[in-house]
């Protein structure tokens, strides 16, 4: 349903993304994993349309999300949820109107419609009778799981999260990755997870992505990461610090660095 090619992002110096093709398959879950800076966000940011690509397309069915209108963007937009892991709650809104932003913002629905819409959404996150607490009350799993709601308001047939678990206990973080598989299965749902959670990564998705330094180096169903014979990617799965993937991704010398020299870009291939 998504396809990219040769997509690419770069900042400055930096390829965030080197030129990659990706399929997303329409009702199922794809987690991109990796390490900090490996690209994640970058990709989820170009697919969600947020970012324009330093090249490439994104297939939408027929569409070229990177050559359509603004107008069609943002009406395509409505059809997508997002679970950004900083963008928080509103803090003037309680949790109701948390919720019931998007539906307010996009819609012409009466309150009665809307309320029930809300009611349903907190149900399903668990949250019902929780709607007059404002974001300071809660605790940050509740957070996520009003941010959840609150991006599944429009019913969206896909969703973006990224993070969805980062700073929550173990049971929090189990309790938001069993919300987004039942949910995706549920409403035959597409989300596209961002994680560097290993456990919660291979334990919701159809299909994962690995990256590393802006690169593709693994993909495939969780069993067929698991049994990557990849070094890297082992190194990944186990959280050892030794390995391929370096501790150090400096891009200048160090020896430069302190003798005060210009940099000189020392770009790893
Ligand atoms: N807006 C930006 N400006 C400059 N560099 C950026 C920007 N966004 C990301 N980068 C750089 O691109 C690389 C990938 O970043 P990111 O996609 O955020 O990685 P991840 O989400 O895997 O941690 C990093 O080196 C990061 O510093
Ligand atoms: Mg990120």
């Amino acid at each position: 349903m998504i396809r990219a090619e040769k997509l690419s992002k770069r900042f400055g110096d930096v390829e965030a993304l080197s030129p990659t093709d990706i399929h997303i398959r329409a009702g199922a879950i794809t987690a991109i994993m990796g390490g900090s800076g490996s690209g994640k966000t970058t990709l989820l940011r170009l697919l969600a349309g947020l970012e324009k690509p330093t090249s490439g397309h994104i297939w939408y069915g027929d569409e070229d999300l990177c050559s359509i209108s603004d107008e069609r963007l943002y009406t395509l937009r409505e059809s997508m949820g997002m679970l950004f892991q900083y963008s928080a709650l509103l803090n003037s809104l309680n949790v109701y109107d948390n919720v019931a932003f998007p539906l307010h913002e996009h819609t012409d629905l009466a309150e009665s419609v809307i309320s029930t819409m809300v009611a349903m959404k907190l149900e399903q996150v668990g949250l019902r009778g929780f709607e007059h607490l404002m974001p300071s009350e809660l605790s940050g799993g509740m957070a996520k799981r009003v941010a959840f709601a609150r991006a599944i308001a429009m019913d969206p047939k896909i969703v973006f999260f990224d993070e969805p678990t980062s700073g929550l206990d173990p049971i929090s973080a189990g309790v938001i990755s069993t919300l987004i598989h039942d949910t995706s299965t549920k409403n035959r749902m597409t989300s596209i997870v961002v994680t560097h959670d290993v456990k919660a990564g291979l334990s919701i998705a159809d299909h994962v992505i690995l990256l590393w330094q802006g690169r593709i180096i693994a993909e495939g169903d969780p069993d067929a990461i698991r049994h990557s014979d990849d070094e890297r990617v082992q190194q990944f799965l186990e959280g050892r610090p030794d390995g391929p993937i370096p501790f150090s991704r400096s891009t200048t010398s160090y020896i430069d660095d302190l003798t005060h020299k210009p940099g000189t870009v020392r770009l790893e291939s």
